[in-house]
């Protein structure tokens, strides 16, 4: 039996998590929403987030999807709990597997975490780290303008140097020895991120991480696909604006068909 993977984010980032399923699981039914209406997530109140993350996934399930996959950092930071007790459905999310890979790196038990606002203070990394590692040291830093830069494609700009080194100085001056990218944008910046953190740092990238965590699962319950029947992922937004496409290709590495959802299907 073939289950459809629903993966929801904030916006088009959501898509670099979509970028490492499909790596390992090419054939494996796919949809995905992005809230391009709302976005950004990573900048509003946990009501907000919870609700509209509770909207996202009642998307999904009526649009097909078996499992479910929050792609958004903010929205796994915050919204898991309570998606888990209203849904019955399996939820793999962001956080869990980075965690885990952070504490299999992590040598002298000094991890840093970088996110958007609302992940950096929803505090759910440090409290699962110590519930695992009690004396590990966990420090977090919110790096609000990373997204924009990212969605402009300033990948590589002077400014966004500066920027992401002026971030990183206090985890530096920390020196944690491990750093979880704990937003969807940020592995496209890795590259500077790495230059600036320093070789001896290791980098989680919880794209690969929950990629992993998804195929486990399926091979486990039987459930992988082996063909994709010319089935086509679907990918949906709640707005498309000519710069969509521009920015899914970023994310992506590749043009997908967008589809604006139907605004009346949801809520
Ligand atoms: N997708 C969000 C995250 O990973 C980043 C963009 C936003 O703030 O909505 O936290």
């Amino acid at each position: 039996m073939s289950v459809t993977i629903g993966v929801f984010d904030s916006g088009i980032g959501g898509l670099t998590v979509v970028r490492e399923i499909k790596q390992l699981l090419p054939a494996q039914p796919l949809i995905y929403f992005g809230d391009t209406a709302r976005t950004p997530y990573g900048t509003k109140s946990p009501e907000t987030i919870i609700q509209y993350a509770r909207e996202d996934t009642r998307f999904l399930l009526e649009h097909g999807a078996g499992i479910l996959v929050i792609a958004c950092h903010s929205a796994a930071s915050t919204a898991t709990s309570a998606l888990r007790q209203e849904f019955s459905e399996p939820i793999f999310e962001v956080v869990t597997p980075s965690i885990e890979q952070a504490l299999a790196l992590t040598r002298r038990k000094i991890i840093g975490l970088i996110g958007t606002r609302a992940t950096v203070t929803s505090g759910v990394y440090e409290k699962a780290i110590h519930s695992q590692v009690s004396d590990t040291k966990v420090y977090s830093q919110s790096c609000p303008l990373l997204v924009p830069l990212v969605e402009e494609g300033w990948l590589k700009a002077r400014e966004t140097r500066m920027i992401v080194k002026k971030y990183l100085r206090p985890l530096k001056n920390r020196q944690i020895d491990t750093l979880i990218l704990g937003c969807t944008h940020y592995p496209l910046l890795k590259r500077i991120i790495r230059e600036k953190m320093g070789k001896k740092v290791k980098i989680v990238d919880p794209s690969a991480e929950i990629a992993r965590a998804v195929y486990s699962y399926l091979e486990a319950k039987d459930q992988l696909s082996e063909e994709s029947h010319g089935r086509e992922d679907r990918f949906l937004v709640s707005d498309l604006t000519p710069t969509t496409q521009e920015v899914v290709q970023r994310f992506l590495g590749r043009r997908v068909h967008l589809e604006k959802a139907s605004m009346s299907s949801r809520g």
